[in-house]
């Protein structure tokens, strides 16, 4: 059975991301099948963990070009599922545990939509309000350093943006 299916809620309409997310879905669901055919499914993982990490990269480019302050929580929830991950290849591979590799498949198909929906699709929004293609890197109208003078003066909302999701308290 699959983990998770693609479906029209995910696609977020900016090209390279639902193509990366869409590849995520893939590669999920590819580990998987593994599970469920009681085959070695480390190696499908750890593409999995790779190719997330290149995600995150890509996302997290596209907040620093856009003006985000390195730490706001989209980049801070990367940072965990990473962590998460990371941890169920030590389990496998340093202590033989292989549990966390058959538990994290529904964490990480039940958190994905959500994400995607939320975190990642305010981040397409701010990268359309600010003019930014990811094509050339340029951004018309980046947002300033937080809490600056100038970015007070020029605009009172960007000094409190952090992920630009409304689900976020920052
Ligand atoms: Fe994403
Ligand atoms: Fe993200």
């Amino acid at each position: 059975m699959s983990a998770l299916a693609w479906t029209d809620e995910l696609v977020l309409n900016q090209p390279e991301l639902d193509h990366t997310h869409e590849e995520f879905v893939e590669l999920l669901n590819r580990y998987a099948d593994m599970l469920d055919r009681g085959e070695d499914a480390l190696p499908a993982f750890k593409e999995l963990l790779a190719h997330t990490e290149e995600h995150f990269a890509m996302e997290e480019r596209w907040m620093a070009a856009t003006g985000f302050e390195p730490e706001n929580c989209h980049s801070s929830q990367h940072a965990m599922v990473l962590n998460v991950m990371r941890e169920v290849v030590r389990y496998a591979e340093d202590l033989g545990d292989r549990e966390p590799l058959a538990i994290v498949r529904t964490e990480l198909s039940q958190w994905f939509p959500g994400h995607a929906e939320m975190m990642d699709a305010a981040l397409v929004y701010t990268m359309e309000q600010r003019g930014f293609d990811p094509k050339t890197g340029e951004c018309r109208d980046p947002i300033r350093a937080a809490g600056s003078a100038e970015a007070q003066a020029a605009d009172p909302a960007s000094a409190v943006s952090a992920c630009g999701s409304t689900s976020c308290g920052h």
